[in-house]
């Protein structure tokens, strides 16, 4: 669902709070610099007049000391504007990165199953990178803007209040009408064009992952024109949002010039019929001339705007989206003795995969499961580890709940080896560590032996210190397989969950891990596999047809 530009600025504003002094500073600062620059074209024409002998409030000295302190004291204020601003928007920048990251982990992993990753980093890279304008170039300006023009409206309203209210209509124009007239434009371009950049991301991380794939199907042409397509899409969306900008420009400018015209034409008009002085008709003319900074600023922050609000929306939603699974933690901590499940039903959506399944998993046992694939074993070991949430029946952990444990004291209590090892872009050594905060090498040798990987780390020249390319992509699927389970090992949960750990291996290896998990104390293994040889060490084996494990 979209949200409006204000919903959005609201939400975005909303995260200032603990910074909400320093925006104060630079708001402050901002108006007194621009009053400084605004002055120094006010002060220069004073001097004029004095020159030409009208009347002034201050001498020609006084206005020269002016004019040099407020040129000098404009560029303190400035810096010092920048300054908070651009604290505000990094420290913000910092705190939204850890606020996204924390979501991220929330809606792990079931709501990311399946996700757009390419997406993904682009909105915690480029979207959020993006919302700097918003804090630092977007929200001080529209109150500066608000607080100076407001200060020379008076200013010009005490000379006359007609050519007051002609100062107020300009500002109101180019700063308020042209912007919102502009951004409500722009703004389906901006959120089309970070959606499409999103877009160019998964699509090239996926080229980039299944080169293999494409090069040996013949599919490089097609995927290179459905890259140029997206490329073709980002840059007319980029055409419009430029033209749109130019066009605004273009309407600023000429407004400022109409204005000034209007101004001129006023006060000499009340000059003629003698209402008004010949320094104050001027002076009101010059004055509204010089300060149109501050609502240019807005009119062109409009262009940014669609870029930034798309950003934001974006970043949001995925600050707002809930998870699937929320994480207990005022729940009971459980030391492990057995998993019973009672009727546990299961669909990841209408349909469903598990049905009405009674498993009983004695502690220190290992218990197999046999059945064809997709009849739900991964699903029902991504139950027990709670990634996901039944749909009904009972999952007793320890005879406690599984949904009244505390999701950390859950997973120390199990290990689970999934299908797929996912390996980290790091050494051997440091992938098999990940299974346990400050291993020592002895541990990490100790589980790699366990897990029939030790020979084999052996025989490379670096040994444990072996770097494995992104994926693992140097390793073979078996030896990927062993990693994964001597994380199992190496993590020394007392319940090990096993997806077909075996199933890559030759027979020799997977002798020495079946002889490792028999041999193991105080461990209750669940094992899932497709082979009767891995499972002829289990004590009992629940054999699994699709919706049905008996
Ligand atoms: N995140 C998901 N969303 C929707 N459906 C899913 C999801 N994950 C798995 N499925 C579906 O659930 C069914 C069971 O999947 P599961 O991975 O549990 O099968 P499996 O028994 O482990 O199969 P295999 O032996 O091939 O590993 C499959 O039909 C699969 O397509
Ligand atoms: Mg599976």
């Amino acid at each position: 669902m979209r949200r409006s530009g204000i919903k959005i600025m609201a939400g975005l504003i909303g995260l200032i709070k603990p910074l909400f002094h320093f925006m104060l500073m630079a708001i402050i600062l901002g108006v007194l610099g621009f009053l400084c620059s605004i002055s120094l074209t006010i002060l220069g024409t004073s001097a004029v007049l004095k020159l030409l002998a009208f009347p002034a409030y201050f001498s020609l000295k006084a206005i020269f000391t002016m004019l040099i302190l407020f040129a000098v004291l404009r560029g303190f204020l400035r810096y010092g504007e920048q300054r908070c601003n651009h604290y505000i928007a990094f420290k913000l920048l910092a705190i939204i990165r850890d606020k996204v990251f924390a979501s991220l982990r929330r809606l792990c992993p079931a709501k990311l199953e399946g996700r757009d990753k390419g997406n993904l980093i682009s909105i915690i890279t480029e979207d959020i990178e993006l919302l700097e304008v918003f804090y630092a170039h977007t929200i001080s300006p529209i109150v500066i803007a608000i607080i100076t023009s407001l200060i020379f409206v008076f200013f010009i309203g005490n000379f006359s209040f007609s050519l007051g209210l002609i100062a107020a209509v300009s500002y109101i124009f180019i700063g308020g009408i042209i912007p919102l007239f502009n951004g409500k434009k722009i703004k389906t371009y901006g959120m089309d064009y970070r959606n499409n950049i999103g877009k160019m991301n998964s699509v090239f991380l996926e080229s980039l992952r299944g080169l293999g794939e494409l090069i040996q199907f013949g599919q490089t042409k097609n995927r290179l024109d459905e890259i140029n397509k997206l490329t073709e899409n980002i840059s007319a969306k980029e055409k419009k949002l430029k033209e749109a900008e130019s066009l605004t420009k273009a309407i600023t400018d000429f407004s400022i010039l109409g204005f000034t015209a209007i101004m001129l034409l006023a006060a000499m008009t009340q000059f003629s019929w003698g209402v008004l002085s010949f320094e104050k008709a001027l002076l009101a003319t010059v004055t509204l001339m010089s300060s149109f900074g501050p609502v240019v600023a807005l009119s062109n922050l409009s262009n940014n705007l669609a870029h930034t609000l798309a950003s934001g929306e974006r970043v949001l939603s995925l600050l707002e989206e809930s998870p699937m699974v929320e994480e207990k933690t005022d729940g009971k901590n459980i030391p492990f003795h057995g998993v019973e499940c009672k009727n546990l039903t299961f669909g990841y959506r209408e349909e469903e995969i598990l049905q009405n399944l009674f498993i009983d998993i004695p502690c220190g046992k290992i218990i197999g499961i046999h059945g064809k694939s997709g009849c739900g074993k991964s699903t029902l070991l991504k139950l027990l580890m709670r990634f996901w949430d039944k749909t009904s029946g009972s999952i007793k952990f320890s005879d406690t709940e599984i949904e009244e444990i505390n999701t950390a004291s859950l997973r120390s209590n199990e290990s689970y080896c999934t299908q797929e090892t996912y390996l980290f872009h790091d050494t051997i050594g440091n992938n098999i560590g990940l299974a346990k905060a400050d291993s020592t090498e002895e541990e990490i040798i100790a589980a790699a032996k366990k897990a029939s990987l030790h020979n084999f780390v052996e025989t490379l020249p670096k040994g444990y210190q072996t770097p494995i390319g992104e994926l693992g992509d140097t390793l073979s699927g078996g030896e990927k397989q062993r990693i994964g389970l001597a994380r199992a090992f190496l993590s020394g949960a007392p319940f090990m969950l096993l997806d077909e750990p075996t199933s890559n291996l030759d027979s020799l290896n997977e002798g020495i891990i079946l002889k490792s998990l028999n041999e193991a104390e105080n461990v209750t293994i669940l094992l899932v596999s497709h082979r009767k040889s891995t499972l002829g060490i289990a004590s009992k084996v629940y054999s699994a047809e699709r919706g049905r494990l008996s």
